[in-house]
């Protein structure tokens, strides 16, 4: 399963990469607003980082100008991906990307059906949202679950599901369970997946114990 970190801080990309364990970045508006900074400068920073698909969206409405704002954000890498939402004006910007080789991640969505229209309009990955669903009292992970089913049944469909608004470890268990193919997850999401107390607590021990040989290796 791929790992994507959801966010834009720069330090935590760089120690999450340095790690091994993430094969791409996913951003949002929200995301880039809490910089403060320049969109461009950040994603191009992030890019510089990572050689994986690193989503930048689109800030337009009609096709039109997602399409010339897609075009304009894929100069910045070529390991950046457009992110397009889910809806009519959405689905041509990602068709037509996707004609010029252009990665497109189609983001915002919260049905089955919606993924499947995004995989007939030519999406690299679809970003449905876990987290959001749960919030409004649907089952997030059973829209992953819809999704994964319905795409295995057409081996011609080649978007990858890419679970989003990950709010906590288990979610990322449960996606994994499912098999999608990519999970996002802010980064203390991530370091939840690696720290545990009993690791903390026995790596206390053995330093202690090591201490009172007095050796050293080096
Ligand atoms: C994914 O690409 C989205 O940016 C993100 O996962 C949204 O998460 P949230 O619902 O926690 O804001």
């Amino acid at each position: 399963m791929k790992f994507f970190i959801d966010g834009a801080d720069i330090a935590e990309i760089k120690a999450l990469c340095a790690m091994g364990v993430v094969d791409g970045v996913t951003t949002n508006p929200s995301i880039i607003a809490k910089t403060g900074r320049n969109f461009q400068e950040v994603i191009g920073e992030i890019c510089d980082i990572t050689s994986g698909p690193v989503s930048a969206e689109v800030a337009a409405t009609d096709a039109k100008t997602m399409i010339l704002e897609g075009k304009h954000l894929a100069k910045i890498a070529k390991n950046v991906c457009i992110k397009v939402p889910l809806t009519e004006e959405g689905l041509k910007a990602c068709y037509a990307l996707r004609q010029e080789d252009i990665m497109v991640n189609v983001t915002l969505c919260f049905s089955s059906v919606q993924a499947l229209m995004a995989a007939k309009a030519g999406a690299t990955f679809i970003s449905p949202f876990i987290g959001r669903l749960d919030d409004i009292g649907h089952d997030g992970m059973q829209l992953i679950e819809d999704i994964c089913q319905i795409y295995s049944n057409y081996p011609d469909l080649t978007t990858e599901v890419l679970a989003a608004s990950v709010r906590h470890p288990l979610h990322v268990k449960q996606v994994a369970e499912i098999g999608a193919h990519v999970v996002t997850a802010p980064a203390n999401v991530i370091r939840g997946l690696i720290n545990h107390p009993l690791t903390d607590k026995g790596l206390d021990i053995f330093l202690k114990d090591w201490a009172k040989t007095g050796q050293s290796i080096l």
